[in-house]
């Protein structure tokens, strides 16, 4: 990377940051295009964020992502937000040209899938109901599913963003229990559970092979490991997988686009998050 005088910075801020994987796979997407970009991480006490948003905008600093703690907090400070993310209630990408926020990350899931099967008219059951829950339930809805079912241990936060995505008639919740009944009908299930992350690696998965069919699409929200115990027993059931690493490489081509106006070398960004995984 050669930062010159002219070098646009796009970067992240959260807390911590020091181990995500964001600026190797973008740095490398902007050496492969030669494009004079730079990506940098941020650490951001939470007490800063309004300053560290201001500060940005006044250095001409491009884009940001946004991540944990700062995706609610940053929306105050911005002139307007995606329709989206708006429902979402959380941006995890900034644009500061225009000074408006986007959420890239239900997008990076949805395009993560497609790669394997259309979410259009597909029956879709969705493992927890926290934040990465509800950016990808919007977006599968969005998408055009033809039903939803969200599945948590505390049934109320389920029922509570099922009440809230209102894009589709069919959404429904129902107890993290009864996950067999409901996948026996679906044809993708995505859990956004930690189960099974990294140093959790040999957590029981939410489902097992025996109750999977060879026609489900599965996709995991965990990208470490990047072969989860679920992915494990999808393999086993020889349904379809789908990694999580895909859902933060879309996330970030979309964010990409987003800031350059470009596609992404998409290749390129996955090479880099291989290797920062491994
Ligand atoms: P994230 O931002 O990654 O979505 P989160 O907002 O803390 O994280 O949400 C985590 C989700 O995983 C929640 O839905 C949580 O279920 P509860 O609301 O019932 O706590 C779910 N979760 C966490 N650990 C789990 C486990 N061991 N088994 C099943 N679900 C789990």
């Amino acid at each position: 990377m050669n930062i010159k005088g002219s070098t646009n910075i796009v970067g992240l801020i959260g807390h911590p940051v020091e181990h995500s994987f964001s600026p190797p796979m973008h740095n490398a997407a902007f050496n492969a295009l030669n494009m004079d970009w730079a990506y940098v991480a941020f650490d951001v006490n939470p007490f800063n964020v309004k300053s560290a948003i201001e500060g940005a905008k006044s250095l001409n600093i491009k884009g940001f992502n946004v991540t944990i703690p700062h995706k609610i907090e940053v929306m105050k400070y911005l002139d307007e937000i995606d329709e989206v993310a708006g429902l979402i209630g959380a941006v995890n990408t900034i644009d500061f040209k225009s000074m408006k926020g986007y959420n890239t990350d239900g997008i990076g899931a949805v395009k993560a899938i497609e790669e394997v099967t259309s979410i259009k008219n597909k029956n879709v059951v969705v493992a927890g109901a926290g934040g990465a829950s509800r950016a990808i339930s919007f977006y599968i809805a969005k998408y055009g599913a033809e039903s939803v079912t969200i599945l948590n241990r505390n049934i109320e936060k389920a029922q509570s963003l099922a009440d809230d995505i209102n894009l589709i008639d069919d959404v429904k919740a129902d107890s993290i229990k009864n996950i067999k009944g409901h996948v026996a009908d679906a044809d993708i299930l995505i859990d956004t559970t930690p189960v099974g992350m990294h140093p959790n690696v040999n957590d029981d998965a939410i489902i097992c092979a025996e109750d999977m069919h060879e026609d489900l699409v599965v996709f995991d929200a965990v990208y470490n490991p990047n072969e989860t115990v679920l992915i494990k027993e999808a393999i086993k059931a020889n349904a379809k997988p789908v990694y999580g690493i895909k859902m933060l490489l879309y996330q970030g081509a979309e964010s990409f686009k987003i800031w350059t106006g470009q596609n992404p070398p998409v290749d390129v960004m996955e090479d880099a998050l291989k290797k920062h995984l491994i």
